[in-house]
């Protein structure tokens, strides 16, 4: 693994940076101001569930063809389900196309009450084959890109991605299939409820933020993605390039350190907010 030495032991942050071929440009710089905080674009998930989710949603039939009501059901069963229920009910999902030529479905992996959310495309053949994200090359350059700003995988760490069954040859997820699968990803999002998500690439970009221009256009800013659950927080959203893009193209990896960087510095006002707003503890 890129953040272990040969000898196990674990990198400096200058042969970090080296090994994700970002030295000398990755240096923590003064960051430019927090940009605009957009609208909230998605709808509350916040419905009451169905007696058994499960059973529910079983033997749906592909979501272009299922009318409106079926859709609205499975949405209102996903939004009520646990951990368990999730995982159940991703593993045995036939809602779209994408389960026709997946080994598996890929959920996401991580620390379930993890302040850090990544979410990323969808699971290539790696990922397919060992069911869990971005354990390829990609996957690869994420985890350095984790530890560079001090975070590892699955402490305080969640990654999942926008579709979970692999788009055949490795596609990018058509809309209706990144819309099909949202439900997921919302009720992953209410379960972990992070402080703060980063969206990789342009499809995850879409899964959350609607549809999208540019990914340029897309960093730098600040969304806000609506509390998931009643009493909740909202959650501040970054966009940045998806490691696969950074592979194939080094100079971008200068603006995602940028974009890295500044979500560590959100996560800290989000962080400091949360330990101000806690209640005192009893004397
Ligand atoms: N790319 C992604 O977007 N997700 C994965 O899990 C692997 C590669």
């Amino acid at each position: 693994m890129i953040a272990n030495k040969p000898s196990g032991g674990p990198l400096t942050r200058a042969q970090l940076l080296h090994e994700i071929g970002l030295s000398p440009q990755w240096q923590l710089r003064e960051q430019r101001a927090v940009a605009l905080a957009a609208p909230a674009t998605l709808p509350d998930e916040r419905r009451p569930a169905l007696a058994n989710p499960i059973t529910a949603i079983a033997g749906l039939a592909p979501a272009p063809a299922a009318p409106a009501v079926m859709a609205s059901a499975r949405s209102q069963a996903i939004a009520g389900m646990s951990w368990e229920q999730l995982q159940h009910s991703v593993a045995a999902c036939r809602a779209c196309t994408l389960c026709q030529q997946r080994r598996q479905a890929v959920l996401g992996v991580g620390d379930l009450a993890a302040d850090w959310l990544f979410i990323g495309e969808g699971p290539g053949a790696e990922e397919d084959a060992r069911g869990e994200p971005f354990v390829g090359p990609a996957g690869q350059l994420l985890d350095a890109m984790l530890a560079a700003i001090d975070l590892q995988r699955g402490e305080d760490v969640y990654i999942a991605n926008a579709v979970k069954c692999r788009p055949p040859n490795n596609r990018t997820p058509e809309a209706a299939e990144i819309a099909t699968c949202a439900p997921y990803l919302q009720r992953q999002i209410a379960l972990i409820q992070p402080r703060l998500i980063v969206l990789l690439g342009r499809a995850a970009a879409h899964a959350l933020l609607g549809e999208v221009g540019s990914l340029a256009s897309l960093r730098g800013q600040t969304f806000t993605y609506p509390a998931p659950q009643a009493g909740g927080h909202a959650i501040p959203v970054v966009v940045t390039y998806h490691p696969a893009y950074l592979l194939r193209t080094l100079p971008d990896k200068a603006k995602a350190w940028e974009d890295l960087c500044r979500a560590r510095r959100l996560m800290r006002a989000a962080q400091a907010a949360a330990a101000q707003a806690a209640p005192p503890l009893p004397a």
